[in-house]
């Protein structure tokens, strides 16, 4: 057969065999090999019936997503599950690992499916843009009705073996051999036992028309404000499997997947979730094995290091805190101890397991404590000079192996270096707040970290289930710079004559779930205003300054916890109403700068965040602190609130067109030149004909 699909005779059973590693993705050179591989079987007369199973980690996770946006190349996937449910012979598909999407609609094709009992099997399309293009829409609802076919595709979540024998998708789950198990069905199958039965036939999930249609309404009623079209056309497409014949709901399936491959929100989908699995790619991980982490000490216990903690709990690391004093250890411990409690009483986790994550935690006044650590990561607050003491204390206090991390937002990492003993031990670990929700993880990678020290931060990302991004050393990493850049337009137009609703509502409207000014105000406007402070003596004074958040900031309005921020917040309110003394202050500002306020429309407030946030990028990408623009849409996505269906401020620039963004960059220069003016990366793609996805490899 071919490299990828082999074929065998078991006795009286054909066995085609997938072998197309990681993920055995469902390629033309694969899809070509199971028709080849198929129409063998049959015409191989030892065979009474055909066994489909997959070598390696997984049964088919997919179609292959690369190939998408390519030209399609015959056989189309719909083609080949087609010839597999009109196989002459029985044909069982035997599934282990993640059967997902057009991998579990060859199953779904196949006449019987047995699984492992650890295997899943789901139809995640919907997570990129897409539905189920292969039959899956047609056949997933005749197995198990309009509910659970729905719940399937429209949460994506994958469903274990035996939740999916339940609900009418499997027939069998293995219990010890999948392989021998799956060769009896076939023998069963093959001697009369079971009836051959195309899924195309099956009239099960319809067994209750009534409750189909039912669920056929509620979701339609709940998608009702998507901005995306792939949740609705999926709706479509089931209620379609109950009113049309088969080969009718298979042309229209057809009709909406291609519609939804060619929106942008699905281009953009796809781009996010390949950028992801780009930027957990390094060379270093090529070149240098990861060090092991078998415990980690954290240094600093307040909200960001409790939050690390916790991270490393739940991956089972056992931590080490450290803190100055035993009040502040104490104190430190009890955030965890909270964390965990309202998890166990929101049921996200069970009271025994919050337990043992706790029984893994312990801690002391005193770095002395960190010799058995293999990584420490230090969440003190952000002050050179503090942070430079810390490192070398932790530096003494461990074994030459140990690696250091620092979880700064915005400190040159290569001038921490030279504070501690082995400065090719030291990386920049940024984490998000609160650290055990957020998934982004910024590593950064100074002058001297070592290569092995970095494949370690992203082995160790992947364990704690964090999305890795590398950065550079530079102020602001990626995220902090774009989100200062983001900052600045909103800021501009404030002073021009926006109000803060106005804006946080376009942005809203954009896809983000809350605004700049909302999300300024949750996070305590003191935090950067003491940034601002400590940087002013280095501000460029060619820099428009847009003083607004210093003035609040010196009244006292420090956002929700002061009740005054951007927003009016009564007592217990976190969404905040308009604050109309902000409004006061907003025209004292302009009027001492001179600026007759106008109305700014929706699209302009996008516009000009979007072009300030991909300039910001293209520049971050010149300086080499982002390696590419995907990795800055991952954090922008990550860590952010960029919505995932615009796939980033680099993917929305190209959906935009660059010569647009050009155009808004220059209408915006004169203003304020320095940071308004085009970066010359993004002159030099439009001259070649180039996006910024043309860099992303
Ligand atoms: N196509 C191409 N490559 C894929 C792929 C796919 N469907 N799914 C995963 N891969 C690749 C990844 O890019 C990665 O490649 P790399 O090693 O070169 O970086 C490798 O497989 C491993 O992937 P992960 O790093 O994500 O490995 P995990 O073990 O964490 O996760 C997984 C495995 C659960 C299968 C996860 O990759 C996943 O969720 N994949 C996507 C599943 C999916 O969405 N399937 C539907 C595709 S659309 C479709 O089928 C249309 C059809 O209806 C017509």
């Amino acid at each position: 057969m071919t490299d990828i699909v082999g074929y065998d005779l078991d006795g009286d059973i054909g066995i085609i065999t997938l072998d197309n590693p990681p993920v055995n993705a469902l390629g033309h050179e694969l899809r070509a090999g199971i028709v080849a591989a198929l129409d063998t079987a049959l015409a191989d007369k030892g065979a009474e019936a055909i066994v489909i199973r997959a070598a390696g980690r997984t049964f088919p996770a997919g179609a292959d997503i690369r190939e998408f946006g390519r030209p399609p190349q015959d056989p189309w996937l719909p083609e080949v599950c087609n010839r597999i449910e009109a196989a002459t012979k029985p044909v069982v598909a035997a599934l282990h690992g993640t059967a997902l999407g057009g991998g579990f609609e060859l199953a779904l094709a196949a006449h019987f499916r047995i699984a492992a009992a650890d295997a899943v099997v789901g139809l995640p399309e919907v997570k990129l843009g897409l539905l189920p293009g292969a039959g899956g829409t047609q056949r997933a609802p005749r197995l198990c009705g309009g509910r659970h076919a729905l719940d399937l595709m429209l949460s994506a979540r994958p469903v274990p073996a035996r939740k999916a024998l339940e609900i009418g998708l499997l027939d069998e789950v293995a219990e010890d051999d999948l392989y021998h198990a799956a060769l009896a069905l076939a023998r069963k199958a093959a001697n009369g036992g079971l009836p051959p039965r195309p899924t195309r036939e099956r009239r099960r999930g319809f067994a209750d028309p009534v409750a189909y249609e039912q669920a056929v309404r509620e979701w339609r009623e709940k998608l009702a404000n998507s901005p995306l079209p792939a949740p609705g056309r999926i709706v479509d497409c089931v209620e379609a499997a109950l009113l049309l014949p088969f080969e009718a709901g298979l042309e229209f399936e057809r009709a909406a997947f291609e519609e939804l491959m060619n929106s942008p929100q699905s281009a953009a989908l796809r781009h996010v979730f390949l950028a992801e699995r780009r930027a957990a790619k390094q060379p270093e991980l090529k070149q240098a094995e990861p060090r092991p982490i078998n415990r980690v000490g954290v240094i600093g216990s307040g909200l960001m290091g409790s939050g690390i903690a916790v991270t490393m709990l739940d991956a089972g690391l056992p931590v080490t805190l450290i803190e100055r004093d035993q009040e502040s250890l104490q104190a430190g411990i009890s955030r965890i101890e909270t964390i965990y409690a309202r998890a166990a009483a929101r049921g996200r986790l069970d009271e025994q397991e919050a337990g043992l994550r706790l029984a893994r935690l312990s801690g002391a006044p005193d770095p002395g404590a960190l010799g058995d650590a293999d990584l420490v990561i230090e969440a003190v607050p952000e002050d050179m000079e503090m942070k430079k003491a810390v490192l070398a204390a932790a530096g003494r206090a461990t074994r030459p192996g140990t690696i250091l991390a620092t979880n700064t937002s915005y400190l040159d990492v290569n001038a921490l270096q030279v504070s501690v003993p082995r400065p090719e031990n030291l990386i920049g670990l940024h984490f998000f707040s609160p650290a055990h929700v957020m998934k982004l993880l910024e590593i950064v990678v100074a002058r001297q970290t070592a290569p092995d020290v970095v494949a370690t931060a992203f082995a160790l990302a992947r364990r704690i289930g964090k999305v890795p991004v590398r950065a550079g050393v530079g102020d602001g990493f990626i995220g902090n710079r774009v989100l200062t850049a983001w900052r600045q337009a909103a800021d501009e137009m404030l002073e021009e004559g926006a109000t803060p609703c106005q804006i946080d509502a376009a942005m809203r409207e954009f896809g983000f779930r809350l605004g700049p000014y909302q999300v300024l105000d949750l996070a305590g406007l003191d935090i950067s205003w003491a940034r601002r402070k400590r940087l002013a003596s280095t501000r460029d004074p060619e820099e428009r300054y847009v003083e607004i958040g210093d003035m609040m900031c010196e009244l006292g309005w420090f956002g929700q916890k002061a009740g005054k921020g951007y927003y009016l917040y009564d007592s217990g309110d976190r969404r905040g109403r308009e604050n109309p003394d902000m409004l006061a202050l907003l025209d004292e500002l302009r009027a001492a700068r001179g600026i007759s306020p106008r109305h700014f429309p929706a699209d302009e407030i996008r516009n000009r965040c979007l072009a300030a946030m991909a300039n910001q990028g293209a520049r971050l990408v010149e300086e080499e602190i982002a390696r590419c623009p995907g990795d800055v849409d991952v954090v922008m996505v990550h860590g952010f609130g960029f919505p995932r269906w615009r796939g980033g401020p680099m993917q929305a620039a190209d959906a935009w067109g660059l010569l647009q963004v050009r155009k808004q960059l220059q209408e915006m220069a004169e203003g304020n030149p320095k940071f308004w003016t085009p970066a010359p990366l993004l002159n030099e793609l439009i001259k070649n004909g180039m996006k910024f996805a043309s860099l992303n490899g």
